[in-house]
């Protein structure tokens, strides 16, 4: 399995996502200012590998951390929590992360600073197994709304490389596969970043998953000529009412889906799921830098000085989306009260 981030005795390692699918290099952030700066520059990325990345960061932080007292640790903590919680917005996962480790700092206030120290370490590492787990059962429900047979269709990277393994629309897949089903993926190449042509693609040849790289205004032609059975994404947030926050371009494959008569899914772990948010308007949309539009591979492509939007995520309507597909299982409109449902369900256990 690809190791997209790691605990190690020396930092934690990353598998560098701006230099594949041409080279496979490891990162190891020796601070959490480090952790921070990958998560920014998208060495690491994809909602999930991203909550579980800042944790270790943070982790990582306060492994490193100098303080004689828990009170000066705390003071440190806040510090490392302030600097990881500012790299990227929509991605909720990052909070989800920060949240689950200031919960456990709380727990553990009366222990010693080693103690709290191990424990925090401890924590990441939960966190980075139950990713994997929640993958693993999404794709098993997942797979059973994937066609026999067909063309699927998925945008952005939301396989192993998003994840700690596996993958959420790319784990969907996979289960499929492994069951049988006899599915074609079409990925979009998912302009300006590239997450598709260069790592969807990347991640489904290793495993000889059957795939075809298209460019995102190829996506209408395929449905109409009739490639496209189904249409799996990822999410980096999905607001109380079932509004999904992902990559640029989703919106726009849900229309199209619609328009064609396509199921249009989407999956995603349950830290994805941000019930405080009460729908898609009120999620933060990361806008990023010019240069990602104005050049490719430091090759400029626009006229110097022309005006560029950057938006990073669009929001797609819970009325495009057929299903959620998440750990827990899979839901359906109403939104509101499937997602609160199966919230109810974990705090009941
Ligand atoms: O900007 P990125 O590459 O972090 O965006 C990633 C996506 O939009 C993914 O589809 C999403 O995070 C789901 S990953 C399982």
């Amino acid at each position: 399995m690809i190791e997209t981030l790691e605990w190690t005795d020396s930092g934690v390692r990353f598998i560098d996502q701006t230099k594949l699918p041409t080279d496979e290099t490891y990162v190891t952030c020796t601070t959490y200012g480090q952790v921070a700066d990958v998560i920014r520059n998208m060495v690491v990325r994809g909602a999930p590998a991203i909550g579980v990345a800042a944790a270790m960061g943070v982790a990582l932080g306060v492994k490193d951390s100098k303080a004689e007292s828990v009170g000066e640790l705390k003071q440190d903590f806040d510090q490392i929590c302030e600097v990881i919680g500012q790299t990227r917005p929509t991605a909720v996962n990052l909070f989800w992360a920060i949240r689950r480790m200031r919960d456990k700092f709380e727990q553990l206030r009366a222990r010693s600073l080693p103690q709290i120290k191990q424990a925090l370490i401890d924590e990441a590492l939960r966190m980075h197994a139950e990713d994997i787990a929640a993958n693993r059962a999404m794709g098993g429900f997942g797979a059973t709304l994937m066609p026999e047979s067909g063309g699927v269709l998925t945008h952005c990277n939301a396989g192993a490389l998003a994840t700690c393994g596996y993958g959420t629309a790319l784990g969907v897949i996979r289960a499929a596969v492994e069951q049988g089903k006899k599915i074609h993926v079409f990925a979009d190449e998912t302009r300006p970043f590239l997450q598709g042509s260069r790592l969807t693609a990347w991640e489904l040849m290793k495993d000889g998953i059957p795939t075809t790289v298209i460019s995102d205004n190829m996506a209408g032609a395929m449905m109409k000529q009739g490639k496209i059975s189904a249409i799996v994404v990822g999410a980096d947030r999905i607001a109380a009412n079932g509004d999904v926050a992902n990559k640029i371009g989703t919106y726009t494959l849900s229309i199209l889906a619609k328009a064609h008569g396509i199921p249009f899914y989407v999956a995603a772990p349950f830290s994805t799921i941000d019930l405080d948010t009460p729908d898609g308007s009120k999620i933060p949309i990361e806008q990023r830098s010019p240069r990602e539009i104005t050049h490719i591979a430091g090759k400029q492509l626009t006229p110097e000085g022309v005006e560029i939007e950057n938006p990073a995520f669009d929001v797609t309507p819970a009325k495009y989306v057929t299903a959620i597909v998440t750990e827990r299982g899979i839901v359906r409109a109403p939104y509101l009260e499937a997602l609160r449902q199966l919230a109810g369900e974990e705090v009941a256990k």
